[in-house]
């Protein structure tokens, strides 16, 4: 089975959250079910300065304004990846999205449609003979691959379009629909008409052979007016088609036993070395150094989407039962510097890291006793997922795939051994503060607590299940 996945991020090359995580875990994972799976993405300067040793599979002379190429070949890592190097529409200073300036580049819409774009004349002619059977498309910046691949001569591969966050949907003014240019009859209320703009992501929902999403729960809420972002009709339209499949982990990794980001390996079966990485967060974030003070971590994008006012809000309670708080995050500067002014409250305390730190977040995730994810909306979200295989006790949200992953640890769950962490909701800090009641109150028997840990710890996460559902629905595609 050969599987062209489509997306604008890609791990270890280029990250900025989740999807990334999951576009870089999923060619390994499906790999020794016999998929062959290249990955396709931008040649942004972070991703061309990585990939020296690629050569050239494919030129396209005219690319928006400007000419590009595909260059192709195997990271160390073992992924195949297939690189765009367009400079005229990515070799930008600043993010990856955005300028230096933090708002988003004007031509994102087209960057992403030069994506697609190229992804639809790979589906079609293949790239140096290689012929994908299916194109996974991944969010809005490829939600274009199925429109490209409407239209056009002779056999095309199936298409898959997986929705991680339907908050971005790549919007391009109706009056700018001509620069994609796709056949006026895609702009339509039944296409890709969105309101008077074009949305690419419209376009991966309406014209995709199948839709999925990444967890089960959160398949269910897109189809309501609260959590649809205005599509919820499109997705009922086409409920046959969508459906929800939970993302993994990578297991390599993510794992405390040989995880080299972490102060001392532990694993389930020896969790004794967890303290020492609880004694390196408290250093590195300056709190006072308390083996016994209940440590709870924030690793995230400071957006609406994640909750953290609740935090904020709720912070007082955190200290007042004795614990510590350590965030790392960045975004919204009003959330950064209510947390810097927290930190200035309480000192030993409380601890804030603004920025992105991949091996700082594998030291938070194995020294913190419990993560805090209160988000408003969360299709899948990995925190909770790296939490539990560290022993860091997830106190979540009640919504998406924090509702299918994390198994709160009421009463009755406890008496059956279930548990794996605390679950909240509404999401309101009133909530919130009764799911810390209830994690503080745990904490204190500490005999409790290291069965709750345990389950934690135990409960799966890899990919096994998840991979075998995508190339179910992969192979269910071609027998269509
Ligand atoms: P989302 O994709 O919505 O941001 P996820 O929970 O799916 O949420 O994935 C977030 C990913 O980004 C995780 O791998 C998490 O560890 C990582 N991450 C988020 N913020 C930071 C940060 N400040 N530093 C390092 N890693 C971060
Ligand atoms: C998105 C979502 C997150 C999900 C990730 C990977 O960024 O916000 O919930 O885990 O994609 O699918």
């Amino acid at each position: 089975l050969r599987i062209l996945s489509v997306a604008s991020e890609c791990y270890p090359l280029v990250k900025t959250g989740g999807l990334a995580d999951v576009v870089g875990a999923l060619p390994g994972a499906l790999a020794p079910l016999g998929c062959e799976v290249k990955v396709l993405l931008p040649g942004y300067p972070v991703v061309m300065d990585r990939v020296a040793r690629l050569t050239m599979a494919a030129y396209f002379p005219d690319l928006f304004g400007g000419s590009g190429r595909v260059l192709s070949g195997r990271l160390d890592e073992g992924t195949d990846v297939l690189v765009l190097d367009a400079p005229h529409l990515y070799e930008r200073p600043g993010g990856i999205y955005n300028g230096p300036d933090g708002r988003d580049w004007p031509d994102n819409a087209l960057r992403f449609a030069a994506l697609s774009a190229v992804a639809a004349a790979i589906g079609r002619r293949g790239i140096a003979g290689w012929v994908p059977d299916i194109v996974h498309a991944h969010d809005w910046q490829a939600g274009l691959v199925p429109v490209y691949l409407a239209d056009g001569e002779g056999p095309r591969p199936k298409t898959v379009f997986t929705i991680h966050n339907i908050a971005f949907q790549g919007l391009i003014d109706g009056m700018d629909y001509w620069k994609l240019g796709l056949p006026w009859h895609h702009y339509h209320v039944d296409g890709l008409e969105f309101y008077g703009d074009a949305s690419a992501l419209k376009g991966g929902i309406v014209y995709s052979d199948w839709i999925t999403t990444v967890s089960p729960t959160y398949a269910r809420e897109l189809r309501t007016p609260g959590f649809g972002g205005g599509l919820d009709g499109v997705l009922n339209q086409r409920a046959g088609r969508l459906s929800g499949i939970l993302n993994g982990v990578d297991t390599g990794e993510w794992n405390p036993e040989t995880d080299s980001s972490i102060a001392a390996p532990f694993s389930a079966a020896d969790v004794s070395g967890k303290a020492a990485s609880k004694r390196a967060v408290q250093g590195a974030f300056g709190l006072s150094a308390d083996p016994d003070r209940m440590l709870l971590s924030v690793i995230s994008r400071l957006t609406e989407q994640k909750g953290l006012d609740l935090v904020i809000a709720e912070a007082g309670r955190i200290l007042q039962r004795g614990g510590q708080l350590a965030v790392l995050g960045s975004g919204d500067p009003a959330l950064e510097l209510a947390f810097a002014a927290l930190k200035r409250q309480a000192p030993d305390r409380v601890g804030v890291s603004i920025g992105y730190d991949e091996p700082l977040s594998h030291l938070l995730q194995a020294g913190a006793d419990a993560i805090l994810v209160p988000s408003r909306f969360e299709p899948c979200g990995l925190t909770q997922l790296y939490a539990l295989r560290y022993g860091t006790i997830p106190i979540v949200a009640r919504t998406g795939g924090l509702a299918d992953t994390v198994i709160d640890a009421n009463d009755a769950a406890l008496k059956a051994r279930t548990g794996t962490g605390f679950q909240f909701a509404p999401v309101t800090a009133e909530a919130l503060g009764f799911a810390l009641e209830r994690a503080f109150d745990l904490y204190e028997d500490r005999a409790a607590w290291a069965k709750l840990r345990q389950r934690a710890m135990r409960h799966p996460v890899g990919w096994e299940t998840s991979a075998k559902q995508y190339v179910a629905l992969y192979k269910s595609l071609l027998q269509a």
